[in-house]
C-alpha cells in the first residue's frame, strides 16, 4: 500500500450554475468551497457526499486548452486527484520510476492544497493529480 487515497474527481463543465444545482439540489451533495484558480484558468467548486469530493471546473477562458478538452460536451471527466502525505517524496518517487511530470515542483491548488500533475501519457491516459493538504 502506498497510502494514497482519492481526494477528488474533477469534471470540467460548461454551465457551472446548472451543474452545481444538479449535484446539490438533485443529488443532495453539499457545496464545500468555490474559488477562482487564476494560474489554472478555472473557477473550482468542491461538492461533497460523505468523505468523497467532486470538483467542478469552469474554464475562465473558453479559448483555453481545458475548454477545448471539454469541447461541445456539457461536462467531461478531467482528472483524478490522490491525496498523499508527502508530495515532494511522492513526486521524486514518480520521477525515479520514469513517470512524466507536468509539474516538476508542487504548486498551490484549490482549497489550500499543494498539488502536482502527472502526465496522462505516463498514467494510461488519465490526467492524475497528487495533492497534499497543508
Ligand atoms: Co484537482
Amino acid at each position: 500500500m502506498n497510502g494514497w487515497t482519492i481526494d477528488h474527481v474533477a469534471i470540467v463543465v460548461a454551465d457551472l450554475e446548472a451543474t452545481i444545482a444538479f449535484y446539490t439540489r438533485t443529488l443532495g451533495f453539499e457545496q464545500l468551497y468555490r474559488e477562482t484558480i487564476v494560474d489554472q484558468g478555472v473557477e473550482a467548486v468542491g461538492i461533497a457526499t460523505g468523505e468523497s469530493v467532486i470538483e467542478l471546473l469552469r474554464p475562465l477562458d473558453e479559448a483555453s486548452a481545458i475548454a477545448a478538452f471539454r469541447g461541445t460536451a456539457a461536462t467531461k471527466m478531467h482528472h483524478i486527484a490522490y491525496r498523499v502525505t508527502d508530495i515532494d517524496a511522492e513526486l521524486a518517487r514518480m520521477r525515479e520510476q520514469g513517470v512524466r511530470l507536468i509539474d516538476e515542483t508542487p504548486r498551490k491548488g484549490a482549497h489550500g492544497n499543494t498539488i502536482a500533475f502527472l502526465h496522462p501519457k505516463s498514467t494510461g491516459g488519465v490526467l492524475t493529480e497528487l495533492c497534499e493538504r497543508r
